[in-house]
């Protein structure tokens, strides 16, 4: 059976990431080809580096204003992209390229919570100020336009008054590490 390729972006800690390599460590024809990265500084590509796994910091100008990243991506011909904690919006050209086949995870229910300046603990403290009853993850194609490509699964999880925003954070985690390497596999059929 042909080796399925995923390429993962992140920006920041990267605890996804790790669970979605260690996911997929004993599947036999899924590969993590490599993981990319806007930060030089960035956790995650300290946990690469001890889970052996290729990673690749890139500037803006590799992203956005030349083909670099998108060469990158050519070239390493992936199944599927995985932005999983990534925070720069995904170029026209690179969208283009690989149609239906960028997914993101967003830690909130869209279109509640989405768009620029909306990710990790700023959403959570949103909606710890509006009083919301419940939270939970997104998993969406990539479009031109933040956070507002076609859904494939969102979960739901209950918020109680006594939740913080760093309690809300864990839940929304915990949906994410028991949700998104599961539907990565189903978007790949393996
Ligand atoms: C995750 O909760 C992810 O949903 C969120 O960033 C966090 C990254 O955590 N993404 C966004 O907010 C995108 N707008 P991690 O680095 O520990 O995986």
């Amino acid at each position: 059976m042909k080796t399925k390729k995923i390429v993962l972006f992140a920006s920041g800690s990267g605890s996804n990431v790790e669970n979605i390599v260690h996911f997929f460590q004993n599947t036999p024809n899924v590969a993590i080809s490599c993981v990319l990265s806007n930060r030089k500084d960035a956790y995650v590509l300290e946990r690469c580096n001890k889970m052996n796994v290729s990673a690749l910091y890139f500037n803006r100008t590799a992203f956005s204003a030349s083909d670099c990243v998108l060469d990158i991506l050519v070239s390493l011909d992936p199944d599927l992209i995985v932005l999983a904690g990534f925070l720069w919006k995904v170029p026209a050209a690179i969208i283009q390229k690989f149609p239906n086949k960028i997914v993101n995870i967003h830690p909130a229910l869209l279109p509640n919570y989405g768009g620029k300046g909306m990710y990790g603990m700023k959403v959570h403290e949103a909606v710890k100020n509006n009083r919301d009853t419940e939270t939970g993850i997104t998993i969406h194609y990539v479009n031109e336009n933040y956070d507002q490509g076609a859904i494939i699964l969102q979960v739901k999880t209950s918020i109680l008054p006594t939740d913080s925003p760093e309690t809300i954070a864990k839940k929304v985690h915990e949906l994410e590490y028991a949700h998104f390497p599961k539907t990565i596999a189903k978007l790949l059929e393996v």
